[in-house]
């Protein structure tokens, strides 16, 4: 027996004016969408941002439900917008933000462990790396260069 470590990697940001211009600028479009989010329940508030191929940029926000496990993740909404409307189009970078009206979100927020799940299938698919840079509200942004090394000891179909 011996001990093994596969750990999750990223890189940690002061503030998001450290961030180069573009994932500035993908940033700033999680943050918009955040302004959209349907979160009555929480009011915590999730704006996700993915950098397409031809840099476009495609947005979503956690949509909530009276019957809570019916609600879905900003990161999902927004993974699947893409793979349902431009399922041969790569996904570079994808950007996270979170507001709440209950308190001052001063951590990153990264995504939850089944949007790492379903992200990993789509970075999987590409055969390139999806980058993944997250925030609060205000303070530090994490980058991580894939979705790969948010998830160590992942699933995926070469199991099945
Ligand atoms: N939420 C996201 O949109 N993304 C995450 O990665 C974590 C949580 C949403 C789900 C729910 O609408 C609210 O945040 C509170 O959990």
């Amino acid at each position: 027996m011996k001990k093994i470590n596969i750990a999750a990697s990223g890189y940690l940001f002061d503030s998001i004016d450290e961030l180069s211009d573009v994932d500035k600028h993908l940033m700033k479009e999680a943050v918009e969408a955040t302004k959209k989010s349907y979160s009555p329940y929480s009011n915590f508030k999730v704006g996700a941002a993915l950098l397409m191929e031809d840099d476009s940029v495609i947005i979503g926000n956690n949509q909530e439900n009276a019957a809570y496990p019916s609600g879905m993740c900003a990161e999902r909404v927004a993974i699947w917008k893409a793979g349902s409307n431009f399922p041969n189009k790569k996904v570079k970078k994808l950007a996270i933000a979170a507001i709440s009206t209950n308190k001052t979100v001063d951590k990153p927020v990264g995504p939850c462990g089944a949007c790492r799940q379903t992200l990993l299938e789509y970075e999987i698919n590409q055969e390139e790396p999806i980058e993944v840079l997250f925030m609060g509200e205000i303070g530090k942004v994490v980058k991580a260069e894939s979705v790969t090394s948010l998830l160590p000891f992942s699933f995926d179909s070469s199991y099945l």
